[in-house]
């Protein structure tokens, strides 16, 4: 095969036309609404981020600095950042309403290769920020078994930790408190550790279990978790707004505008999810409709609940005392609101749980839409007859996220999905101008205003942030371009030819 025609094949785009005409002839089933589109959104976004992350974003981490109260203010900016995106992601899944959301805009627009990158890259976004979403309800789960350690007997609420968590996480406690590892884990042949996370593998399960029976059973389950999940930080804002002291918000950028940008850069994590909702547009009921005020409507909601908790958060506690594990469910408990706590931990692990399933959910989606067009194998697309879910693809997600929970830490596989989070934004902002440009008679139900400004802004901010994060992230700043490598490298030797193969078999 001559260069020019490898060459040709890598930049080989998809119409419009064709995506939209593959999308009508699917076995998925179309039951969602805009009420369900809005739970998958916020389902999506109002986890880890805001129970956990928070925490470190505010006092910062090993690799950087913290935002303080200016919490506050890096909130906005990763608002406004998402809303650039979130506008150009409504131009297009109006426009192209079919599975794979990104991936399927990249191809569009981009070319073969740039979506395989892609659909490589939103991985990242959901595939691995369920190891970080896993891990931390587990904490979440440890702590509310604790509220109830007088009704509960001992083995469930101090089950061994060895059983409850991952090698890594175990041997950080081990560092921090002293500990021999050898009293906390088992090893094997006296060499290989012993540590699963039975809470993550349970969580996986049920997910997995949950989303091959359906996914309207699934959002169902979802919509029960996203409401427990909104009340009890709605309460968190209403009720610990009469324990604001106004003094805690001064030093308000203790690092200057530094700690913002950083903390801008980690609380990012909180708002990713949104564009899960593109990625079920074949499962949507009126999709040209409903995918943009599903898209824009659940970003209103989560940036409005989020100042408010960041407000609320820095006004009670001296930033200083903030928890990076739990500081919602802290901060109640340094009030002497114990209850509250408890109330707390369950409303998160009702919202992480939700978080989980959606991102499983969006995550066999993509490699769905991956495998249709023939960069996977045939057999992994099957869909279930009777269910018409993906069970093999929902399988493998599954057994995925369980995989690489039991070595991979919380706080990398956050920052790792941000820049595979960023990377989608940057491209779903160009690919709204190219089709401006290829595509200007295609009918828009939803139009980018201000083009080409907004969607400019959309890649100049992302880009910016994410080169300003690499100033402090060394670990994850480097395994990101590996993750990159490893997706040019699978290409090259396996989903390349794979394609061509499946083509040439069609034709003949
Ligand atoms: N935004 C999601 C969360 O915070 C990924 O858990």
């Amino acid at each position: 095969m001559s260069i020019k025609s490898i060459l040709n094949n890598l930049l080989k785009t998809k119409s419009p036309d064709e995506l939209i005409a593959a999308g009508k002839k699917t076995e998925l089933k179309k039951t969602l609404n805009l009420f369900d589109l809005i739970v998958i959104g916020i389902g999506a976004v109002v986890g880890t981020g805001i129970f956990a992350i928070i925490g470190t974003a505010i006092q910062g981490g090993p690799e950087g600095p913290g935002a303080g109260p200016g919490i506050v203010l890096s909130m906005i900016i990763a608002a406004l950042i998402c809303v650039f995106t979130a506008l150009c992601y409504s131009e297009i899944a109006s426009m192209i309403p079919v599975a794979g959301s990104a991936y399927t805009y990249t191809y569009a627009t981009m070319g073969e290769f740039a979506a395989w990158m892609v659909g490589w890259v939103l991985m990242l976004e959901y595939a691995i920020a369920n190891i970080t979403v896993a891990s931390s309800w587990t904490g979440y789960l440890t702590q509310l078994l604790k509220g109830f350690a007088d009704i509960l007997p001992d083995w469930v609420v101090n089950f061994p930790l060895w059983l409850r968590y991952d090698y890594r996480s175990i041997y950080i406690m081990c560092e921090k408190y002293g500990w021999d590892i050898h009293d906390k884990v088992p090893f094997l042949l006296n060499h290989i550790p012993v540590a699963l996370s039975l809470p993550n593998i349970f969580l996986t399960l049920a997910a997995t279990l949950l989303l091959i029976v359906g996914v309207k059973e699934s959002t169902r389950f979802a919509a029960v978790m996203v409401s427990v999940n909104l009340l009890i930080i709605t309460s968190f804002v209403i009720v610990g707004a009469f324990y604001v002291k106004p003094e805690n918000w001064t030093p308000f950028m203790p690092n200057g505008l530094e700690g913002v940008f950083m903390g801008a850069f980690i609380i990012f994590f909180a708002y990713i999810g949104f564009d899960a909702i593109a990625t079920t547009a074949e499962e949507s009921e009126n999709p040209q409709k409903d995918l943009p005020a599903g898209i824009i409507g659940t970003l209103v909601i989560c940036t409005i609940l989020y100042v408010g908790v960041a407000l609320v958060l820095t006004g009670i506690i001296p930033f200083g005392l903030i928890d990076t594990q739990a500081p919602i469910a802290h901060t109640m408990r340094f009030i002497g609101k114990d209850w509250y706590a408890g109330l707390i931990s369950a409303g998160a692990v009702a919202g992480l749980a939700s978080v989980f399933l959606v991102c499983q959910l969006v995550t066999t989606r993509i490699l769905f839409a991956m495998s249709r067009d023939r960069f996977l194998p045939k057999s992994l697309r099957l869909v279930d007859r009777k269910t018409r879910t993906p069970q093999v693809l929902t399988w493998i997600a599954g057994i995925i996220v369980i995989f690489c929970s039991l070595f991979m830490d919380f706080n990398i596989a956050a920052e790792l999905c941000n820049f595979g989070t960023f990377t989608s934004f940057i491209i779903i902002c160009i690919a709204v101008l190219i089709l401006r440009k290829t595509e200007p008679d295609r009918p828009r139900p939803f139009r980018v205003p201000f083009v080409p400004l907004v969607p400019v802004l959309g890649i100049v901010t992302s880009l910016g942030l994410m080169l300003y994060s690499m100033k402090f992230l060394k670990t994850s700043a480097v395994y990101f371009p590996l993750w990159l490598v490893m997706g040019v490298l699978i290409y090259a030797s396996y989903s390349y030819k794979q394609k061509r193969l499946e083509e040439k078999k069609e034709k003949s």
